[in-house]
């Protein structure tokens, strides 16, 4: 297989759309949830209980593999799917984000950047040229450019030559880029000023990657701002080419990233809260150590029909977590990836019956995740 995406049904309701997205291993119907297997591992999850789910696209982060175990490991291995054992297909980011914001910064020139990492302070510089020989080592089916995050707020003058420093390292990440079996997709910044967001849609866009990203966003700005933002942006990238919204994966934020045209999301929350406890249900967050679950017989999620809701009750889980016991953090991880899931079939049997907003305005009032 090659790479291909392709809208089959556009909603009249809003700018979502449904989609197959085509990668090398696996058929993809947009819109999607990638859960985020930041060092080769969805933390807590295997690859039998992802694809058991329906999972096919899953995220690896370039800068914590580089750091450990290693470029030369993975690729020894014959890249993150073999390493990793996952068959599926694969995402890689690109590092823009965590090196601006769990490494130690040097210096951030207009060649790359130079950073400490977080795990032993051994010093690395990041080109967007090394960056894509990282990504290409690495072997996902998509591997984003290397981009400049910034934080929220920043000022419209340092926002804007971040911006442009990062399209020019986005030509530069295409130039580097030769690997066949793999695509490089551009990465939209321009924090929450509008001017800057057109900017860099439109100016992505000319340079013609097969699918784009929107970052610099869910970084600490109110929702309604970074909604705000996808309302500038999403129009100015091509039509027939995926969007897809780095880092966001609340679900509510899916059902407004969907209306608003954003076709691919990942974050790390639904796994990270599941590791301490709260689950996402379909009545809403459920704190799984709460007292009142001490005698609760029943499933974590009555309307859930995955294997923590259909074998374990809450009272079991609450005393797994109580106890410290480590498969409380794999039911209940099992056990919200399954739910965002079901949250994306739901959208998108909203956009392919017209009834999205009608199905989004009962999820909200039900479940106000
Ligand atoms: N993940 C979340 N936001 C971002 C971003 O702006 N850039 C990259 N590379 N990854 C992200
Ligand atoms: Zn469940």
């Amino acid at each position: 297989m090659g790479f291909s995406f392709t809208v089959k049904h556009a909603s009249q309701e809003n700018r979502g759309r449904i989609g197959l997205l085509e990668t090398f291993h696996s058929r993809i119907e947009t819109p999607v949830f990638m859960p985020v297997g930041t060092q080769g591992t969805v933390k807590a999850m295997t690859v039998d209980d992802l694809r058991a789910i329906g999972f096919q696209l899953i995220l690896g982060n370039t800068y914590h593999l580089y750091l450990r175990p290693g470029l030369d490991i993975v690729s020894e291995a014959g890249g993150l799917r073999r390493f990793a054992n996952w068959p599926e297909s694969l995402l890689t980011d690109s590092g823009g984000f965590q090196v601006f914001s769990l490494a130690k910064l040097n210096k951030v020139t207009e060649q790359g950047v130079n950073f400490r990492s977080h795990i032993d302070g051994s010093s690395h510089l990041f080109t967007p040229e090394r960056v894509m020989e990282i990504e290409m080592g690495l072997g996902a089916d998509i591997a984003m450019a290397f981009d400049i995050c910034l934080p929220y707020p920043s000022n419209f003058q340092v926002a804007k030559e971040a911006m442009e420093r990062t399209h020019r390292w986005a030509e530069r990440c295409l130039k580097a880029h030769h690997r066949p079996d793999q695509v490089v997709f551009g990465i939209v910044q321009g924090v929450t000023y509008r001017e800057l967001r057109e900017e860099s849609a439109r100016t992505l866009a000319s340079l013609g990657f097969p699918g784009y990203g929107i970052g610099g966003l869910s970084v600490g700005e109110p929702k309604p701002l970074m909604y705000e933002m996808l309302d500038y942006t999403v129009p100015l990238l091509p039509e027939e080419k995926p969007r897809y919204l780095m880092g966001v994966g609340s679900p509510d934020a899916l059902w407004e990233g969907v209306a608003r045209g954003i076709d691919m999301f990942d974050c790390v929350f639904p796994t990270r809260i599941a590791r301490n406890g709260t689950a996402l249900t379909s009545l809403g967050r459920v704190i799984v150590r709460d007292a009142r679950y001490a005698r609760d017989f029943s499933p974590l999620d009555p309307n859930c029909q995955c294997k923590t809701c259909t074998e374990y009750t809450r009272a079991y889980l609450r005393h797994l977590f109580k106890a410290g016991e480590i498969l409380g953090a794999h039911l209940v991880t099992y056990h919200n990836l399954y739910f965002l899931k079901q949250v994306m079939e739901e959208i998108k049997l909203g956009l392919r019956t017209g009834t999205f907003e009608e199905r989004k305005a009962e999820f909200f009032a039900r479940c106000a995740n």
